[in-house]
């Protein structure tokens, strides 16, 4: 509840609790924070992942950076203190998300330690989980689904992660997967498979 703007805002408790909701789902909620260089393969492990998640029967939900830049974010650009105020928004989203019970899978870049720090920060012991992408910058590079490695390489995008702006791959992430080493089948198991042995999910 810090750094309040105004003095005259006052929380409101509910009368039903995230215990309640995840009695209903039978699951827990958590978010599973992706974190890796553009090009890593978060957006796409994540969709696979919302998807095996939701045949089971999971309440998933991604949060994806290039979506909601489109929207809730679309104020934002790439400078150190907008990816700062990207993530912030993101982990109070998320922690709402949470809070309603689901599986969230937010996919973002978020280069920065501190940022992913921060989002943390904001939740109970174990319902943040970091899932390290991890993926050789060479090869993030090669794969430039997108184009803008090049574009990046050519001056035509600015503080490109990777390229231009920095990134701090985690220090003890919960989970890593290796997106050049792994198919995405492999990396869904992994994650899975974390979930289901610390009980966040029924084993299938
Ligand atoms: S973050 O660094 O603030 O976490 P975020 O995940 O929201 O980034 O957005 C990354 C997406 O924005 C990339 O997938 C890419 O398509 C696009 N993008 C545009 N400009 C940049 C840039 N300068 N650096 C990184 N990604 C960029």
């Amino acid at each position: 509840m810090a750094n309040l703007k105004s003095k005259h805002v006052v929380w409101h408790p509910g009368a039903v609790n995230k215990a309640d909701r995840e009695t209903v789902t039978g699951h827990k909620a958590c978010t599973l924070w992706m974190t890796g260089l553009p090009a890593s393969g978060k957006s796409t492990v994540a969709v696979a992942l919302e998807k095996a998640l939701w045949d089971r029967g999971v309440h998933a939900y991604i949060l994806d950076g290039d979506n909601v830049r489109h929207g809730l974010n679309k104020d934002l650009g790439f400078s150190p203190e907008d990816r700062n105020e990207n993530i912030r928004r993101i982990g109070e989203v998320a922690k709402l998300f949470t809070d309603a019970g689901v599986i969230n899978i937010t996919a973002f870049i978020s280069p920065y330690r501190a940022d992913r720090d921060q989002a943390r920060s904001l939740t109970k012991a174990g319902e943040f989980l970091e899932v390290f992408v991890d993926c050789s910058p060479e090869e993030c590079e090669r794969r430039d689904p997108k184009g803008h490695y090049k574009k990046a390489r050519a001056g035509e995008i600015k503080e490109f992660t990777g390229i231009s702006a920095p990134y701090e791959p985690p220090l003890t992430p919960e989970i890593t997967i290796r997106t050049h080493k792994q198919s995405e089948e492999d990396c869904v198991a992994t994650i899975m498979t974390y979930l289901e042995k610390n009980g966040y999910v029924p084993t299938a």
